[in-house]
């Protein structure tokens, strides 16, 4: 078991890459379920969420192999159509062999995946979209079992309470690509990662149109071919590094980012007087933090909107910012886990509701804290390379699960972090 040591940083200086984006890989993963070809996916990042998938196609009669750094070959010649319970469990995003199963082996058994730290994580609108492409669905023991043996084109509306679905977008999409006549799908979430896996499709020779927004139109083919594809860059990891920089007052460019992905965040840091600079060919970032910081009111919301998997991160930042700041959760309302532990570290921070109040200004003093989902984890990070003094940060697993390397690459910029074993850390942190 590992922790991080951080402490308080000079401002970070120099360029960093991007890696590829998780969220993108995970869906693209089980979109090779679809045909019995050899996928070569690249630019694939190296976390334990994509290892775990790699086994959960595994399980299902998949091979999954990691031929060189980035780059896995999967080939799902022969395979089953039950995701068990000891695996989904595991990770919610395992919900995305569901899809492929149904349009590949017109049938189905996955467990359901059940909540996580963020929040309740239902599958209504899944399941509703499967149904709508009728599919016969029960849930016996915790598992969904589907019956698709009469799949037919059709109208689904994806949208729910706080708007599109992406996983369960993924889901539709590739459940309607095999499945016979037209499938058109309404607030389809139009995320870049949905985008990617829909490019992909096409390349195996799924007939897609309207990719990137939100509303797709899927036209059932006989079968698809291997493919293979590099997956796009990690928008949520370039935004959580541009953060780094603008949160020690450095001088930061991540390279290997795609700007039109981050438009949301670009305006609230620049909104928050941090510079920003896009370079002209559109793959890098520059932020240039160190001047007067102003408050800012962020309402997390679908792409394009402000990403909730930015939101801890934004936290942080404006738990440094003078002012009286506002961050609203749309997405996950409870998704404020990082905030007693930021107040650990001294911000001032109330939560009402859905939203994060907060008083910023005060410096952060280093301290022990706690690691609780992927993304409350980088905020403590991000936290600790301002803070005065030290900061151990346990459960560093979280952090694992969707940063490749992060300590390495704050490093290279000058942060002071280091991963360490949990011996090295003052007895008395150490979580029972
Ligand atoms: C994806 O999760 C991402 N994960 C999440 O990133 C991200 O936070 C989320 O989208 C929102 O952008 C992956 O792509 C693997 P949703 P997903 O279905 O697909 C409600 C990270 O940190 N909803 O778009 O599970 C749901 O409760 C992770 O990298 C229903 O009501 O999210 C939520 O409020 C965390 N019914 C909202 O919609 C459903 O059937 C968005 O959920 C499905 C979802």
């Amino acid at each position: 078991m590992d922790v991080l040591r951080v402490e308080g940083s000079a401002p970070l200086r120099g360029i960093v890459q991007a890696g590829g984006a998780k969220n993108a890989a995970l869906p693209i993963f089980a979109a090779c379920l679809l045909t019995a070809e050899e996928c070569t996916i690249e630019n694939v990042p190296d976390l334990s969420d994509l290892r775990f998938m790699a086994e959960i196609l595994r399980a299902l009669g998949a091979s999954a192999t990691r031929s060189a750094p980035g780059v896995w070959k999967i080939r799902a010649e022969q395979i089953g159509h039950v995701a068990p319970y000891e695996l989904v469990r595991k990770m919610r995003a395992s919900i995305c062999v569901l899809g492929p199963l149904v349009a590949r082996q017109r049938c189905a058994r996955v467990s359901m995946p059940g909540g996580c730290v963020i929040g309740q994580r239902p599958i209504d609108l899944h399941l509703k979209g499967l149904a709508r492409l009728g599919c016969k669905i029960g849930i016996h023991g915790g598992y969904v079992d589907v019956d698709a043996s009469e799949l037919r084109g059709n109208y689904v509306f994806l949208g729910g309470r706080q708007g599109p679905t992406v996983t369960g977008t993924a889901n539709i999409v590739m459940a309607a690509v095999l499945t016979p006549g037209v499938t058109r799908i309404e607030s389809a979430a139009c995320e870049p990662e949905v985008a990617d896996l829909c490019d992909m499709l096409v390349k195996m020779g799924a007939k897609i149109e309207g990719i990137g927004s939100h509303y797709l139109k899927i036209t059932g083919v006989e079968g698809l071919h291997g493919c293979t594809h590099r997956i796009l860059p990690d928008r949520i990891e370039a935004g959580t590094l541009l953060i780094a920089g603008a949160i020690t007052g450095g001088d930061v460019t991540v390279e290997n980012v795609v700007p039109g992905h981050m438009r949301a965040l670009i305006d609230k840091l620049e909104e928050c007087g941090v510079a920003c600079e896009c370079d002209p060919e559109g793959q890098s970032i520059r932020v240039v933090g160190g001047g007067p910081r102003r408050p800012v009111d962020i309402v997390t919301l679908p792409h394009p909107g402000f990403p909730t998997d930015l939101q801890a991160q934004m936290c942080a930042l404006m738990a440094l910012t003078p002012g009286l700041s506002i961050i609203t959760e749309r997405i996950y309302p409870n998704r404020f886990m990082h905030v007693p532990e930021l107040a650990r570290m001294g911000a001032d921070i109330a939560i009402e509701g859905p939203s994060a109040i907060i008083h910023g200004g005060a410096a952060l003093s280093g301290a022990p804290v706690m690691a609780s989902d992927l993304r409350a984890s980088a905020a403590l990070v991000l936290a600790g390379l301002a803070a005065e003094g030290e900061t151990w940060i346990q459960r560093i697993y979280h952090l694992d699960r969707g940063y490749e390397r992060l300590d390495a690459k704050l490093r290279a910029l000058g942060g002071n972090i280091e991963r360490l074993p949990v011996e090295a850390m003052p007895v008395s942190y150490i979580d029972e």
